[in-house]
Protein backbone atom coordinates (compact mmCIF):
# COMPACT_ATOMS: atom_id res chain seq x y z
CA UNK A 1 0.00 0.00 0.00
CA UNK A 2 1.51 3.43 -1.05
CA UNK A 3 1.81 5.45 1.20
CA UNK A 4 1.88 9.17 1.83
CA UNK A 5 5.48 9.49 2.02
CA UNK A 6 6.04 7.76 -1.07
CA UNK A 7 3.29 9.89 -3.32
CA UNK A 8 5.47 12.54 -2.00
CA UNK A 9 8.95 11.25 -3.55
CA UNK A 10 7.15 10.12 -6.62
CA UNK A 11 5.46 13.72 -6.51
CA UNK A 12 8.37 15.53 -6.07
CA UNK A 13 6.65 17.63 -3.59
CA UNK A 14 6.53 17.52 0.20
CA UNK A 15 4.11 15.82 2.46
CA UNK A 16 2.52 18.88 3.17
CA UNK A 17 1.77 19.56 -0.12
CA UNK A 18 0.10 15.82 -0.82
CA UNK A 19 -1.81 16.67 2.29
CA UNK A 20 -3.29 19.73 0.32
CA UNK A 21 -3.80 18.02 -2.63
CA UNK A 22 -5.94 15.70 -0.93
CA UNK A 23 -7.83 18.24 1.90
CA UNK A 24 -7.35 21.78 0.19
CA UNK A 25 -6.85 21.22 -3.28
CA UNK A 26 -7.97 25.02 -3.64
CA UNK A 27 -4.39 26.83 -2.33
CA UNK A 28 -2.09 24.53 -5.00
CA UNK A 29 -1.27 25.83 -8.44
CA UNK A 30 -3.56 23.73 -10.72
CA UNK A 31 -0.34 21.83 -12.52
CA UNK A 32 0.65 20.85 -9.10
CA UNK A 33 -2.43 19.53 -8.10
CA UNK A 34 -3.37 17.88 -11.50
CA UNK A 35 0.60 16.12 -10.80
CA UNK A 36 -0.53 14.92 -7.63
CA UNK A 37 -3.21 13.50 -8.28
CA UNK A 38 -1.54 12.05 -10.82
CA UNK A 39 0.41 10.11 -8.56
CA UNK A 40 -1.85 9.38 -5.81
CA UNK A 41 -4.12 7.57 -8.76
CA UNK A 42 -1.18 5.55 -10.51
CA UNK A 43 -0.01 4.56 -7.01
CA UNK A 44 -3.69 3.67 -5.54
CA UNK A 45 -3.00 6.17 -2.61
CA UNK A 46 -5.73 5.63 0.12
CA UNK A 47 -5.77 8.41 2.63
CA UNK A 48 -5.43 7.58 6.09
CA UNK A 49 -4.51 8.51 9.74
CA UNK A 50 -1.11 9.52 8.50
CA UNK A 51 -3.22 11.66 5.76
CA UNK A 52 -5.83 12.95 8.45
CA UNK A 53 -3.57 13.56 10.85
CA UNK A 54 -1.78 16.01 8.49
CA UNK A 55 -4.61 17.15 7.61
CA UNK A 56 -5.27 18.65 10.89
CA UNK A 57 -1.57 19.45 11.15
CA UNK A 58 -1.16 16.65 13.91
CA UNK A 59 1.31 14.12 14.37
CA UNK A 60 2.05 14.42 18.14
CA UNK A 61 5.37 13.62 17.48
CA UNK A 62 7.96 15.79 19.02
CA UNK A 63 11.61 15.83 18.28
CA UNK A 64 14.26 15.90 21.13
CA UNK A 65 17.87 16.68 20.01
CA UNK A 66 20.63 16.85 22.84
CA UNK A 67 24.33 16.72 22.67
CA UNK A 68 25.40 13.69 24.49
CA UNK A 69 23.25 11.00 25.09
CA UNK A 70 25.94 8.88 26.74
CA UNK A 71 25.91 10.97 29.43
CA UNK A 72 23.29 9.96 32.03
CA UNK A 73 22.56 13.67 32.62
CA UNK A 74 20.81 13.72 29.14
CA UNK A 75 19.71 10.39 29.89
CA UNK A 76 17.76 11.34 32.58
CA UNK A 77 16.61 14.47 30.54
CA UNK A 78 15.40 12.17 27.58
CA UNK A 79 13.28 10.13 30.21
CA UNK A 80 11.53 13.02 31.79
CA UNK A 81 10.70 14.29 28.08
CA UNK A 82 9.59 10.63 26.79
CA UNK A 83 7.07 10.63 30.47
CA UNK A 84 5.54 13.62 29.80
CA UNK A 85 5.30 12.94 26.06
CA UNK A 86 3.46 9.83 26.92
CA UNK A 87 0.94 10.88 29.25
CA UNK A 88 -0.03 13.44 26.60
CA UNK A 89 -0.05 10.64 24.12
CA UNK A 90 3.30 11.95 22.17
CA UNK A 91 6.29 9.72 21.02
CA UNK A 92 9.45 11.32 20.60
CA UNK A 93 12.09 11.13 18.40
CA UNK A 94 15.73 11.31 20.01
CA UNK A 95 18.78 12.96 17.66
CA UNK A 96 22.32 12.74 19.19
CA UNK A 97 24.57 15.57 18.38
CA UNK A 98 27.59 14.14 19.31
CA UNK A 99 28.02 17.96 20.87
CA UNK A 100 28.39 18.76 16.65
CA UNK A 101 26.43 22.02 15.26
CA UNK A 102 26.66 20.21 11.92
CA UNK A 103 24.62 17.27 13.01
CA UNK A 104 22.56 19.49 15.31
CA UNK A 105 21.69 21.36 11.81
CA UNK A 106 21.27 18.21 9.94
CA UNK A 107 18.93 17.23 12.62
CA UNK A 108 16.79 20.17 12.70
CA UNK A 109 16.31 20.09 8.76
CA UNK A 110 15.11 16.00 8.99
CA UNK A 111 12.55 16.40 12.34
CA UNK A 112 11.23 19.94 9.93
CA UNK A 113 10.74 17.75 6.86
CA UNK A 114 9.08 15.20 8.76
CA UNK A 115 6.75 17.86 10.05
CA UNK A 116 7.16 17.10 13.97
CA UNK A 117 4.87 19.67 15.97
CA UNK A 118 7.88 20.67 18.04
CA UNK A 119 11.36 20.23 18.99
CA UNK A 120 13.22 20.20 21.81
CA UNK A 121 16.97 21.03 22.09
CA UNK A 122 20.08 21.30 24.38
CA UNK A 123 21.78 23.63 21.28
CA UNK A 124 25.67 22.04 21.00
CA UNK A 125 27.01 25.29 20.89
CA UNK A 126 25.39 28.92 21.16
CA UNK A 127 23.33 28.37 17.69
CA UNK A 128 20.85 30.85 18.75
CA UNK A 129 20.94 32.63 15.51
CA UNK A 130 20.58 28.76 13.88
CA UNK A 131 17.38 28.07 15.71
CA UNK A 132 15.51 31.49 15.27
CA UNK A 133 15.95 30.68 11.45
CA UNK A 134 14.29 27.22 12.09
CA UNK A 135 11.39 28.75 14.29
CA UNK A 136 11.17 31.36 11.24
CA UNK A 137 10.05 28.31 9.35
CA UNK A 138 7.40 28.15 11.64
CA UNK A 139 8.35 24.95 13.26
CA UNK A 140 7.95 24.84 17.31
CA UNK A 141 10.98 24.76 19.31
CA UNK A 142 11.69 24.89 22.95
CA UNK A 143 15.10 25.09 24.77
CA UNK A 144 15.75 22.32 27.49
CA UNK A 145 18.81 22.62 29.41
CA UNK A 146 19.73 26.05 28.01
CA UNK A 147 18.21 29.26 28.83
CA UNK A 148 15.76 31.23 25.32
CA UNK A 149 18.11 34.61 26.03
CA UNK A 150 16.73 36.39 22.38
CA UNK A 151 14.76 33.38 20.96
CA UNK A 152 10.74 33.53 21.23
CA UNK A 153 10.70 30.06 22.82
CA UNK A 154 10.04 28.22 26.00
CA UNK A 155 12.78 27.61 27.76
CA UNK A 156 14.09 25.04 30.82
CA UNK A 157 16.98 25.99 32.12
CA UNK A 158 19.53 25.58 35.19
CA UNK A 159 21.47 28.69 36.26
CA UNK A 160 24.49 27.35 35.44
CA UNK A 161 26.62 30.42 36.80
CA UNK A 162 25.55 29.81 40.25
CA UNK A 163 26.31 26.28 40.13
CA UNK A 164 29.95 27.50 38.94
CA UNK A 165 29.94 29.27 42.04
CA UNK A 166 28.68 26.44 44.21
CA UNK A 167 31.50 24.50 43.07
CA UNK A 168 34.04 27.19 43.67
CA UNK A 169 33.09 28.30 47.48
CA UNK A 170 33.51 24.92 48.58
CA UNK A 171 36.50 23.90 47.81
CA UNK A 172 37.65 27.47 48.86
CA UNK A 173 35.94 26.92 52.66
CA UNK A 174 37.81 23.81 52.67
CA UNK A 175 41.07 25.39 52.47
CA UNK A 176 41.86 24.60 48.72
CA UNK A 177 44.12 27.42 47.26
CA UNK A 178 45.66 25.81 43.96
CA UNK A 179 42.53 24.27 41.71
CA UNK A 180 42.90 22.79 38.69
CA UNK A 181 38.93 23.88 36.29
CA UNK A 182 38.72 20.24 34.20
CA UNK A 183 36.17 20.99 31.96
CA UNK A 184 35.27 21.13 28.29
CA UNK A 185 35.25 24.05 25.48
CA UNK A 186 33.90 27.68 26.37
CA UNK A 187 32.38 27.15 23.22
CA UNK A 188 29.54 24.85 25.16
CA UNK A 189 27.49 27.46 27.02
CA UNK A 190 26.97 25.30 30.36
CA UNK A 191 30.12 25.21 30.28
CA UNK A 192 30.81 29.21 29.69
CA UNK A 193 28.22 29.92 32.29
CA UNK A 194 29.38 27.61 34.90
CA UNK A 195 33.17 29.30 34.25
CA UNK A 196 31.12 32.89 34.64
CA UNK A 197 29.67 31.82 38.06
CA UNK A 198 33.61 30.42 38.81
CA UNK A 199 35.06 33.82 38.27
CA UNK A 200 32.12 36.19 39.48
CA UNK A 201 32.25 34.20 42.77
CA UNK A 202 36.45 34.75 42.86
CA UNK A 203 35.58 38.49 42.80
CA UNK A 204 34.12 38.42 46.83
CA UNK A 205 37.68 36.49 48.31
CA UNK A 206 39.57 38.87 50.07
CA UNK A 207 42.71 39.17 48.10
CA UNK A 208 44.91 37.53 50.29
CA UNK A 209 42.30 34.30 50.07
CA UNK A 210 42.04 34.08 46.70
CA UNK A 211 42.81 30.64 44.85
CA UNK A 212 44.44 30.20 41.87
CA UNK A 213 42.95 28.60 39.00
CA UNK A 214 44.72 26.55 36.38
CA UNK A 215 42.29 25.69 33.63
CA UNK A 216 42.91 22.51 31.51
CA UNK A 217 40.33 22.15 28.45
CA UNK A 218 39.37 18.76 27.15
CA UNK A 219 38.31 18.37 23.64
CA UNK A 220 35.12 16.39 24.96
CA UNK A 221 33.47 16.22 28.73
CA UNK A 222 33.81 12.95 28.60
CA UNK A 223 35.67 9.88 31.68
CA UNK A 224 38.04 8.71 29.10
CA UNK A 225 38.99 12.40 27.89
CA UNK A 226 39.21 13.30 31.44
CA UNK A 227 41.42 10.16 31.49
CA UNK A 228 44.07 10.80 29.47
CA UNK A 229 44.25 14.64 30.20
CA UNK A 230 44.91 13.44 33.82
CA UNK A 231 47.54 11.09 33.26
CA UNK A 232 49.35 13.14 31.45
CA UNK A 233 48.74 15.89 33.51
CA UNK A 234 49.71 14.06 36.98
CA UNK A 235 53.15 13.88 34.78
CA UNK A 236 53.56 17.14 34.94
CA UNK A 237 53.28 17.19 38.26
CA UNK A 238 50.25 17.65 40.69
CA UNK A 239 50.44 21.26 41.95
CA UNK A 240 46.94 21.83 42.76
CA UNK A 241 44.85 20.23 45.76
CA UNK A 242 41.40 20.50 44.33
CA UNK A 243 39.90 19.56 40.68
CA UNK A 244 36.40 21.74 39.55
CA UNK A 245 35.05 19.31 36.77
CA UNK A 246 32.76 20.28 34.28
CA UNK A 247 30.35 17.14 34.88
CA UNK A 248 29.93 14.16 36.60
CA UNK A 249 31.98 11.94 34.20
CA UNK A 250 34.95 14.02 33.76
CA UNK A 251 35.25 13.73 37.48
CA UNK A 252 35.05 10.26 37.21
CA UNK A 253 37.67 10.24 34.45
CA UNK A 254 39.87 12.47 36.69
CA UNK A 255 39.60 10.13 39.93
CA UNK A 256 40.32 6.89 37.98
CA UNK A 257 43.06 8.69 37.32
CA UNK A 258 44.27 10.03 40.71
CA UNK A 259 44.41 6.32 42.24
CA UNK A 260 45.79 4.63 39.21
CA UNK A 261 48.54 7.49 40.55
CA UNK A 262 48.31 6.08 43.75
CA UNK A 263 47.10 10.16 44.72
CA UNK A 264 44.18 9.69 47.42
CA UNK A 265 40.91 11.34 46.88
CA UNK A 266 40.42 13.51 49.13
CA UNK A 267 43.61 12.96 51.37
CA UNK A 268 45.43 14.38 48.29
CA UNK A 269 43.57 16.18 46.24
CA UNK A 270 39.96 16.74 46.20
CA UNK A 271 37.48 16.33 42.98
CA UNK A 272 33.76 18.44 42.42
CA UNK A 273 31.83 16.81 39.65
CA UNK A 274 28.49 19.22 38.05
CA UNK A 275 25.20 16.74 37.35
CA UNK A 276 24.69 14.49 40.07
CA UNK A 277 24.37 11.59 38.03
CA UNK A 278 23.25 8.46 39.24
CA UNK A 279 26.67 6.83 39.13
CA UNK A 280 27.89 9.81 41.33
CA UNK A 281 26.50 8.40 44.79
CA UNK A 282 27.89 4.98 44.15
CA UNK A 283 31.25 5.51 42.76
CA UNK A 284 34.68 4.28 44.10
CA UNK A 285 35.01 7.24 46.12
CA UNK A 286 31.27 8.64 46.45
CA UNK A 287 31.26 12.36 44.18
CA UNK A 288 31.04 15.36 45.93
CA UNK A 289 28.56 17.31 42.68
CA UNK A 290 26.64 20.10 42.23
CA UNK A 291 23.12 18.18 41.31
CA UNK A 292 21.09 19.49 38.25
CA UNK A 293 17.71 18.38 38.26
CA UNK A 294 17.41 16.39 34.80
CA UNK A 295 14.55 14.47 34.72
CA UNK A 296 12.30 17.45 35.94
CA UNK A 297 14.03 19.56 33.00
CA UNK A 298 12.97 17.49 30.26
CA UNK A 299 9.57 16.93 32.12
CA UNK A 300 8.82 20.55 32.38
CA UNK A 301 10.29 21.06 28.45
CA UNK A 302 8.11 18.73 27.41
CA UNK A 303 5.12 19.92 29.02
CA UNK A 304 5.76 23.46 27.70
CA UNK A 305 6.14 22.17 24.14
CA UNK A 306 3.47 20.00 24.08
CA UNK A 307 0.96 22.80 25.54
CA UNK A 308 1.74 24.88 22.38
CA UNK A 309 1.18 22.11 20.02
CA UNK A 310 -2.16 21.67 21.76
CA UNK A 311 -3.20 25.54 22.08
CA UNK A 312 -0.51 27.57 19.83
CA UNK A 313 -3.18 30.57 19.64
CA UNK A 314 -3.31 30.75 23.71
CA UNK A 315 0.42 29.65 23.78
CA UNK A 316 2.66 32.23 25.85
CA UNK A 317 6.06 31.46 26.12
CA UNK A 318 7.30 30.36 29.85
CA UNK A 319 11.36 30.85 30.63
CA UNK A 320 11.65 28.39 33.86
CA UNK A 321 14.90 28.22 35.86
CA UNK A 322 16.14 25.40 38.32
CA UNK A 323 18.54 26.06 40.41
CA UNK A 324 21.66 23.75 41.05
CA UNK A 325 22.67 22.78 44.47
CA UNK A 326 25.57 21.13 46.37
CA UNK A 327 25.63 17.65 47.33
CA UNK A 328 28.80 16.72 49.62
CA UNK A 329 29.73 13.28 49.65
CA UNK A 330 33.58 11.82 50.50
CA UNK A 331 35.67 13.37 46.98
CA UNK A 332 36.25 16.41 48.66
CA UNK A 333 37.76 17.62 52.11
CA UNK A 334 39.46 20.21 54.09
CA UNK A 335 43.09 20.22 52.47
CA UNK A 336 46.15 18.98 54.88
CA UNK A 337 46.96 22.79 56.67
CA UNK A 338 43.50 23.29 56.64
CA UNK A 339 42.66 20.12 58.58
CA UNK A 340 45.75 21.31 60.89
CA UNK A 341 44.46 24.90 61.39
CA UNK A 342 40.89 23.60 62.45
CA UNK A 343 42.80 20.78 64.20
CA UNK A 344 41.14 17.93 62.37
CA UNK A 345 43.11 15.06 62.97
O1 LIG B 1 26.66 18.98 27.84
C1 LIG B 1 27.59 19.52 28.74
C2 LIG B 1 27.04 19.52 30.14
O2 LIG B 1 25.90 20.39 30.20
C3 LIG B 1 26.52 18.19 30.62
O3 LIG B 1 27.52 17.43 31.23
C4 LIG B 1 25.48 18.61 31.63
O4 LIG B 1 26.12 19.12 32.79
C5 LIG B 1 24.82 19.73 30.85
O5 LIG B 1 24.16 20.62 31.71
Amino acid sequence: MASIRDVAKAAGVSLGTVSNAINRPEVLAPLTLRKVQKVIEEMGFVPNASARNLRAGRNRVIGLIVPDISNPFFTALAMGVNDAAFAAKYVVILCNTDESTDKESQYLEVLSAQNVEGILITPARETIRALAKVAEKGIRLALVDRPALGLQACSVAVNDSYGGSLALTHLHELGHRKILLLTGSEDIPQVADRNTGIRDSMKEIPANQLPQIMELRLDSMSASNAYDAMMKKIESGVDFTGIICGNDLIALGAIRALREKNIAVPEDVSVIGYDDIDFAGSANVPLTSISQPAYELGFAAAELIISECENPERHVHQRIEFQPRLVVRSSTAPTKSHRANLRIS
